[in-house]
């Protein structure tokens, strides 16, 4: 059966300590797989991104593979060719797709009539790759992810849901701090959702933000959005909240000085760039996983 990576609910609890223990061998030697020798591997981008092109493409290559990269504006996907049609011919070329765009419904589409894996590289819903990330960088710096405790202070989005929805299958506990109005809806992983950031943040292992605006939000909320979230960016006080040997997480691109402090960013306790280099070694186990022989 053809498996997919859209939410991060279709790994097993036991299947994503496994693709993280893989994850840190290829980090130790980045040339030990050829796993995706003689394969091409479709990267379709209906958004911007450099972390996520950069790593998937890299990714792909170190693993033998050929990546193709694909704009949304240069696919008939942009004259209306629909997500059903451009996933039944992508996999007549390649095995695998992977796919950043805005609905959460067309990557769900184009995994409905694929024959071959389909990996979501963020929609309007969901991050899930950039969690996968996170736990890996929580998990070389403490050792363990079962026990932890992570906050997130800041907008309900994408990377908050995900981090919700993976946190709780690796043992982690999440508490997510947010105003009520730009709250998640609906949580069925057990985390802590509060107002506070101060609740959120109190003897966390690691702290974690995104942009106030992400980028299916409308630009025209900026100014209100940033009035309403102030209170919860991240900055040197808030992380004194967390545990001494906390870190501070933000899955980026940062606006220093709104959801994050520069000082927190470019400080001894960010753990921000290991974050986005964690990207290419945790694809790679994924698209080993998914896709290599
Ligand atoms: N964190 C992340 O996904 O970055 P990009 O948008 O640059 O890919
Ligand atoms: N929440 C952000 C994540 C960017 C990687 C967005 O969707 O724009």
């Amino acid at each position: 059966m053809t498996r997919h990576f859209l939410t991060g609910e279709e790994l097993t609890s036991a299947e994503l300590v496994s693709l993280l223990d893989r994850a840190l061998e290829l980090k130790a030697d980045r040339s030990a797989s050829s796993a995706l020798e003689g394969s091409s591997v479709a990267l379709v981008f209906e958004r911007p991104s450099t972390r996520t092109r950069v790593s998937f493409e890299v990714g792909v290559h170190e693993l033998g593979g050929h990546p193709v990269v694909l704009r949304g504006d240069e696919l008939q996907l942009s004259r209306g060719e629909s997500p059903r049609d451009t996933a039944l011919v992508l996999s007549r070329f390649v095995a695998g797709i992977a796919l950043r765009t805005g609905p959460h419904e067309v990557v769900e589409e184009v995994a409905e009539h694929a024959s071959v894996p389909v990996i979501n590289m963020l929609t309007r819903e969901h991050h899930p790759c950039q969690v996968l990330a996170d736990l890996l960088t929580l998990r070389e710096r403490f050792g363990r992810l079962d026990g932890l405790r992570l906050a997130y202070v800041g907008d309900g989005n994408n990377v908050t849901r995900s981090l919700m929805v993976l946190g709780a299958k690796a043992g982690v506990e999440v508490a997510v701090a947010t105003p009520a109005r730009l709250a998640l809806s609906g949580n069925s992983t057990g985390a802590l959702m509060t107002e506070d950031p101060a609740e959120a943040a109190e003897g966390a292992h690691a702290v974690y933000t995104d942009v106030w605006l992400s980028m299916d939000d409308d630009a025209d909320a900026a100014d209100a959005r940033r009035e309403l979230l102030a209170p919860y960016r991240l900055d040197a006080a808030l992380l004194e909240r967390a545990r001494d040997d906390a870190v501070a997480l933000h899955c980026l691109p940062a606006h220093p000085g709104d959801e994050i402090a520069s000082d927190v960013l470019y400080g001894p306790r960010s753990a921000v760039w290991d974050q986005a280099e964690n990207r290419l070694h945790v694809q790679k186990a994924l698209l080993e996983f998914l896709i290599g022989s």
